[in-house]
């Protein structure tokens, strides 16, 4: 790993401990799966940190070992190496404190109300008690604009309605980090952008924690204010950069393209073994790999 490049150590919170406060830790983590025929490393030693209130992005080509991240962030796979750490404690199972909203809508029961339907968690968990989770959940069903289809089937729904109804599943368990799996990936490129809009109006107004896997550099620079580039196999860290300066308005725009060009870059340039960020004209790098 490269230093910190120069005028940036601030910026960092390997270098500033006590400036930022750490949610997550995900340290030298590899993951891998094992089959009687051979072993697949997903991640080699893969390190990262989030910090509350953060909207975390991993960026990565696809098969470089994003979902299996999350997974492991979710308590389902244990790490073969490495720790991870949420407030400070080990994962080690899937707990309420970590919420993940998959690609596939049609994890929403099709006999449930969408009111059950976000009401279900709350209930299974023992979290709340019955009326307590029907308040919460109209809460956050009215947060996600979608109080006047509570009592709606969730196949009367569209695309973009079922991907709010997920999320307001996920945020009515009020979980310490919201995991979401390339969510909007399934959805058309109007109702994905208008989805991307929803969830940054959603955080300005709740400011959750979000970890957000997505292959899309596009997606990255709308939605993240931190992005962590992976390349693939085993799915090691090549870069993180701050990103918060773009959002959904920085479309189109010369920084942002050229911001993606780089990035594109990054990724995929298999010359730029020596190539750091600040050779690709990064100016809010933090760390180079
Ligand atoms: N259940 C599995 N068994 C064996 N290999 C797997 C399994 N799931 C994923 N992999 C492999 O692990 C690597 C990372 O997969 P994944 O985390 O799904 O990548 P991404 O989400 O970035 O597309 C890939 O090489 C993939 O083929
Ligand atoms: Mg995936």
């Amino acid at each position: 790993m490269n230093a910190p490049l120069q005028g940036h150590t601030a910026s960092n919170p390997r270098h500033a401990a006590n400036a930022f406060d750490t949610l997550l830790q995900v340290e030298q983590v590899s993951l891998e799966y094992r089959t009687p025929q051979r072993v697949v490393r997903a991640t080699h030693e893969v390190s990262f940190e989030v910090d509350r209130a953060d909207r975390f992005v991993v960026l990565g080509p696809s098969g470089c070992g994003k979902s299996t991240l999350l997974k492991a962030v979710a308590g389902f796979i244990e790490p073969v190496a490495g720790s991870i750490r949420l407030d400070g404690t080990q994962v080690r199972e899937p707990g309420p404190d970590r919420i993940v909203v998959f690609q596939e809508f049609d994890q929403l029961p099709p006999w449930k109300t969408v009111r059950q339907n976000v009401m279900f968690p709350l209930l299974a968990s023992r979290t709340l008690g019955r009326r307590e989770a029907e308040e919460r959940a109209l809460h956050y069903l009215d947060k996600v604009g979608l109080a006047a289809f509570a009592d709606a089937y969730p196949h009367t729904l569209s695309g973009g309605m079922k991907a709010r109804v997920a999320i307001a599943r996920a945020l009515a368990m009020q979980p310490k980090i919201l995991l979401m799996d390339e969510p909007f990936a399934a959805l058309d490129a109007l109702t994905r952008r208008k989805m991307q809009e929803e969830l940054l109006r959603l955080w300005e107004e709740v400011r959750f924690t979000l970890l957000f896997v997505t292959h899309s550099i596009e997606e990255a620079l709308i939605v993240g204010n931190r992005i962590l580039l992976l390349s693939p196999h085993p799915g090691r860290v090549r870069a993180e950069i701050n990103s918060h300066q773009f959002d959904l308005h920085s479309l189109g725009g010369v920084a942002f393209q050229q911001t993606a060009q780089r990035i594109h870059r990054l990724l995929f340039d298999e010359d730029g073994e020596g190539g750091s960020g600040a050779e690709l004209g990064f100016h809010d790098i933090r760390i180079a790999y």
